[in-house]
C-alpha cells in the first residue's frame, strides 16, 4: 500500500481507504498483513499503510504478521525481499502449507498468437480506437493524445544541462485544469534501447499476440493491451530502462544456459545478506536495467512473451502544470530539466525528459491531468510568499499568470513574493524574461534569486528569505 500526496492513499485505494476509514465493517475472522511503500523523507511516512494496519486490527481482523515498511529513500525493493523472507514461512508454517517457491517462477498469462491483419494496440491504452477517437474524461486509464504547439529550451548556451518548456493542445479535448495541478505523460521508450533487446533475443518483434490471464476469474485479464506486438509492448507498456527488479532477475535466470551466469542472476534475486548487498550495488546503486542484464548476461534468453510478463508497467510521469487555464485554456505548459547522467562507461537516458526533449512542434504526446492540492487563495487578494528553486517554479508561473489575468480584469490583487533559486545567472535561470515582465507590471511585488555557484559561497533559496526577514524586522 502507497502513500502520495500529503500522506494519502494512492488513486486506485482512495475507495478502499475510505471504506476503511468511515465505515465499521465486522472483519472478524479475516487475516491480513500490511505492506508499505513509502519515504522516509516526507513528513507522513507510509501513513496510508500504518492507516490500514491499525484499521484492519481496529475492525476485528487478526493480523497474521507484522506490518512491514519499505523506505523509497532507501532501498525499498531490499525492503520488501527482507519483509517476505520473513513473511512467506510464517504465514506457511501457521496454515500447514507447504512453501513452494518454485511457484513465482510459474506463469500468469498464457501466450495466444493472432492472426495477421487484425487490428492490434500501437500505443492506445484501453480501446484499440482510443486516439483516433478520442472520448472524455481523460485520465490516466484514458490519456488523451494532446499535439505539441510550442517546445523551447530554458537554459542558456552555457549551461551542461538542458530544461524544456513544452506546450501541448488540448482545445479539441475540452480537458479543465486548474493551476497548480499536475500533468500526467506517458513517454515511450527509446527506440535504441527497443532495438537491442529485440537483437539480444533473436526473436520477431511484429508478430501479434495476445498474453492472458490463467485464472479466469481474475480482474487483470492482460498483463497490458493486447493484442499486440513484442516491439509495441517494449516502445509503449513496460518499463526496460529502470533497475530490474528481483522476481524479473529469478524468472530470466531460468533462462540461462551458462551456470555462472545463472547464479550470478540468482544471487541478485536472493534474500541473504550476500545477494541484497550484491543487488544493493550491481542493480541500484549502478543501476542496471534489463538492456543491461541481457548484455552482461549473454546466456540469458527468456522467451520474449515471458520476459515481458515479468517486466513492470511503463508508467506517466507528472509534471507540474506551469500555465494557468484563464491564460491560456486550451493549452497546458510544463517546464521539465532532462536526466541524463553516467555510471561508469553507460551513458543513462531518463525515459519520458529524453522522450519529450526532441519532440517536434505538431507531433503527439498522450497526456492528461491530476488534480492537486497545491492551489492559490480563493481571494485574489490574499498575498501570497512562493518558494520555487529550478523547476520548482513551475507551479507559480501558472500563479503568476492567474493573478495578473484578474489584475487585468481590475481585481484587487494581493502581494506576490518569489523566491526563485538556480546555479548561474547566464546558465539555469529559467523564464528570466518573464518574471522581470511579471515585476515590472506589478503582478510580483518582490524577486529574490538565489544563484548557488554564481559566487565564492552558496546562496540558497533559504539563506534569501532568511535575510529578507532579518532587514524587514
Ligand atoms: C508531482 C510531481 C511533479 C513533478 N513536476 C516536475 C516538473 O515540473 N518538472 C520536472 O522536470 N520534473 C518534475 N517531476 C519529476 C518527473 O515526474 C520525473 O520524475 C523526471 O522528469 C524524470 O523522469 P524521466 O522519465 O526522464 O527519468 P527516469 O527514467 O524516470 O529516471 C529518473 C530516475 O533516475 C535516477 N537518477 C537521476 N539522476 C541520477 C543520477 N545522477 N545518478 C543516479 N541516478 C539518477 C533517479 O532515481 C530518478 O528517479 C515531478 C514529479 C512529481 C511526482
Ligand atoms: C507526490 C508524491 C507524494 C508522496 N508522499 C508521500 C508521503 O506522504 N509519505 C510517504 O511515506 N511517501 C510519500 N511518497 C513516496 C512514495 O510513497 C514512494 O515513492 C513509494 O515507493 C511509491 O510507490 P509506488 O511507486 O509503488 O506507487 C510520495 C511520492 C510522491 C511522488
Amino acid at each position: 500500500m502507497a502513500t502520495y500526496g500529503e500522506g494519502d492513499p494512492p488513486d486506485n485505494a482512495a475507495l478502499l481507504c475510505e471504506f476503511l476509514r468511515d465505515e465499521q465493517p465486522n472483519f472478524s475472522g479475516v487475516w491480513f498483513t500490511v505492506f508499505g511503500l513509502g519515504n522516509k523523507t516526507y513528513e507522513h511516512f507510509n501513513e496510508t499503510a500504518k492507516m490500514v494496519d491499525k484499521r484492519m486490527e481496529e475492525l476485528g481482523a487478526e493480523r497474521i504478521f507484522p506490518m512491514g515498511l519499505g523506505d523509497d529513500d532507501a532501498n525499498l525493493e531490499e525492503d520488501f525481499m527482507r519483509w517476505r523472507e520473513a513473511f512467506l514461512p510464517k504465514v506457511t508454517g501457521q496454515f500447514g502449507w507447504e512453501l513452494n517457491t518454485d511457484a513465482e517462477g510459474s506463469r500468469q498469462y498464457r501466450l495466444e498468437w493472432v492472426e495477421e491483419g487484425r487490428p492490434y494496440f500501437k500505443g492506445e491504452f484501453g480501446r484499440l480506437t482510443a486516439y483516433e477517437r478520442p472520448r472524455a474524461p481523460f485520465d490516466v486509464k484514458n490519456p488523451y493524445l494532446s499535439t505539441v504547439t510550442e517546445n523551447r529550451e530554458l537554459h542558456g548556451d552555457e549551461s551542461q544541462r538542458s530544461c524544456k518548456h513544452i506546450e501541448f493542445d488540448v482545445s479539441k479535448a475540452r480537458i479543465r485544469y486548474d493551476t497548480g495541478d499536475h500533468l500526467g505523460v506517458y513517454p515511450t521508450n527509446d527506440s535504441a534501447l527497443v532495438e537491442a533487446i529485440i537483437q539480444l533475443l533473436d526473436f520477431n518483434p511484429d508478430n501479434v499476440f495476445r498474453l492472458i490471464n490463467v485464472d479466469e476469474d481474475a480482474t487483470k485479464r492482460n498483463p497490458f493491451p493486447c493484442p499486440t506486438t513484442a516491439r509495441m509492448a517494449l516502445t509503449h507498456y513496460v518499463d526496460i530502462c529502470a533497475p530490474v527488479k528481483s522476481h524479473v532477475l529469478r524468472g530470466i535466470s531460468e533462462y540461462t544456459s551458462d551456470e555462472k551466469e545463472k547464479a550470478h542472476l540468482q544471487l541478485l534475486s536472493t534474500a541473504s545478506e550476500e545477494g541484497l548487498a550484491l543487488y544493493n550495488t550491481y542493480i541500484q546503486k549502478e543501476r542496471r536495467s534489463i538492456v543491461d542484464i541481457l548484455k552482461e548476461h549473454p546466456s540469458c534468453k527468456p522467451d520474449i512473451d515471458h520476459l515481458l510478463e515479468l517486466l513492470p508497467r511503463l508508467q506517466a510521469r507528472y509534471y507540474s502544470i506551469a500555465s494557468s487555464p484563464n491564460k491560456q485554456p486550451d493549452k497546458i505548459a510544463v517546464c521539465a530539466v532532462v536526466t541524463e547522467y553516467d555510471i561508469g562507461s553507460r551513458h543513462i537516458k531518463g525515459v519520458c525528459t529524453n522522450f519529450l526533449r526532441d519532440k517536434p512542434v505538431e507531433s503527439n504526446v498522450p497526456i492528461f491531468v491530476r488534480k492537486s492540492q497545491m492551489r492559490l487563495p480563493t481571494r485574489p487578494n490574499v498575498p501570497v510568499i512562493m518558494i520555487g528553486p529550478g523547476t520548482g517554479f513551475a507551479p507559480f508561473r501558472g500563479f503568476l499568470q492567474e493573478r495578473q489575468h484578474f489584475k487585468e480584469l481590475g481585481k484587487d490583487v494581493g502581494a506576490m513574493h518569489l523566491y526563485y533559486g538556480c546555479r548561474h545567472p547566464d546558465h539555469d535561470y529559467i523564464y528570466k524574461d518573464e518574471l522581470e515582465a511579471f515585476v515590472d507590471a506589478g503582478v510580483l511585488t518582490h524577486l529574490e534569486c538565489a544563484f548557488s555557484r554564481a559566487q565564492a559561497e552558496k546562496v540558497y533559496v533559504q539563506v534569501r528569505r532568511l535575510k529578507f526577514l532579518q532587514d524587514t524586522k
